[in-house]
């Protein structure tokens, strides 16, 4: 049971058993396992890393169906978990719904969406999701989360603690005002004049195309660590050396940093060691760029790329990236932690 195709890093590991699940009464033999331990909950398997076989089983879920409602200030759109995402964000540019195209070419479904809450060019999915429906593992139930009981932060949600092991989600609304904000803060979107929907949705495809190795030629997961959010002393310390440093405020009187950058300027970028590489267009990325590699070389490059940014700018960077181990979720520790 290769598992090597389901998850886009493509390591050759296998699992017990795989299955796939057409319905959500079919969930109801899960009841009380735990998904990410007894058996994985797998979407696109782009941000999940089976480093080792797993000795549970891999859940595939295919749960489908689209729809658009509307009020007079806004629509009101659900997906269920299995649609791809970018298929989605298209589907509703083309029905002149505007709002997710800076979010365009994410790998994964609208299930995954809310689990990290997934963003990328100055907008989050948290901003426009209005609920989100799941089947409860602890008793076999559906509950729905608005959004405020969700606790979305950045790569953030209550999907990956207090319910992490207990929710599948199973469809996801989203609530989309009528009227139109575009949002072109991030880097060279700043450039665009006046855009519509589209043009946005063109540069957002055309800049990720130039920097993320697509994972149907190259193994990979995109970002492999989040941004590492910091105190003021860090920061500083390191504006200190490198003026130009990339660092941004937030809302909480901290500092977030580019991971990125901290690992480029460790002078890692194309680092390569049993098959696994630190991208050399983008330094957050890792590749598989052999096919064959192991887990045990990626563990090897995610601890080379830890204690080397740790040693030098004494940051921590944490994997953002869903590793499975032969007993389920595991993380990589830094050796400094
Ligand atoms: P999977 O990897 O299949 O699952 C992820 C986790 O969620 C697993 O722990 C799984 O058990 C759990 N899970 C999945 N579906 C469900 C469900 N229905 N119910 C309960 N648990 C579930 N992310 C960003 O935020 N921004 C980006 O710009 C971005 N760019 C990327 C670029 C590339 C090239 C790649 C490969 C990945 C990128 N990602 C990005 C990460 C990834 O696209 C997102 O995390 C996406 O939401 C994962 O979706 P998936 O269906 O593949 O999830
Ligand atoms: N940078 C470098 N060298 C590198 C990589 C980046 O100097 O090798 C610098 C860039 O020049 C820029 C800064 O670091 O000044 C940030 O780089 P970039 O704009 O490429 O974004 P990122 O912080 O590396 C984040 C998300 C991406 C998302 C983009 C765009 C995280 C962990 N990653 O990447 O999300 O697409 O912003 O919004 O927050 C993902 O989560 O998988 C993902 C790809």
């Amino acid at each position: 049971n290769s598992v090597q195709n389901l998850h886009t890093f493509k390591l050759k590991s296998n699992a017990k058993k795989i299955s796939i699940i057409e319905d959500v009464t079919e969930l109801n033999r899960f009841v009380g396992k735990a998904n990410g331990y007894d058996f994985v909950v797998l979407g696109e398997g782009s941000n999940t890393i089976f480093l080792e076989d797993f000795s549970g089983e891999v859940v595939r879920l295919n749960l489908k169906g689209k729809a658009i409602k509307e009020t007079e200030t806004d629509y009101f759109v659900t997906g269920a978990a299995s649609e791809n995402w970018h298929n989605f964000v298209v589907w509703l540019l083309e029905n002149e719904v505007y709002g997710l195209e800076n979010l365009a070419l994410i790998p994964g479904t609208v299930g995954a969406s809310p689990i990290q809450n997934i963003g990328a060019y100055g907008v989050e999915v948290k901003d426009f999701i209005f609920k989100v429906e799941y089947f409860d593992l602890t008793d076999g139930s559906t509950k729905t989360l608005v959004n405020e009981e969700c606790f979305f932060g950045y790569r953030d949600s209550v999907f990956k603690h207090n319910l992490k092991s207990t929710a599948v989600i199973t469809n996801v609304t989203f609530k989309i005002p009528k009227t139109w904000v575009p949002v072109c803060t991030y880097g060279e979107l700043a450039q665009l004049k006046s855009p519509s929907a589209k043009d946005i949705f063109d540069k957002v495809v055309s800049i990720r195309g130039s920097k993320l190795p697509d994972p149907s030629v190259l193994g990979n997961a995109g970002s492999f660590f989040k941004n590492p959010i910091v105190e003021r002393n860090i920061a500083d310390e390191i504006v200190k050396h490198y003026a130009d440093a990339p660092i941004y405020p937030t809302l909480d009187n901290k500092f977030k940093l580019a991971a990125g950058w901290l690992i480029d300027k460790c002078g890692l970028k194309g680092f390569e060691h049993g098959g696994i590489a630190v991208h050399d267009k983008q330094a957050l990325v890792l590749v598989n760029k052999s096919g064959v590699a192991q887990g045990k070389a990626l563990k090897e490059v995610i601890l080379k790329v830890q204690n080397t940014v740790f040693e030098k700018f004494s940051v921590v960077l944490e994997t953002e990236v869903r590793l499975i181990g032969s007993q389920g979720e595991i993380s990589v520790e830094n050796a400094e932690q």
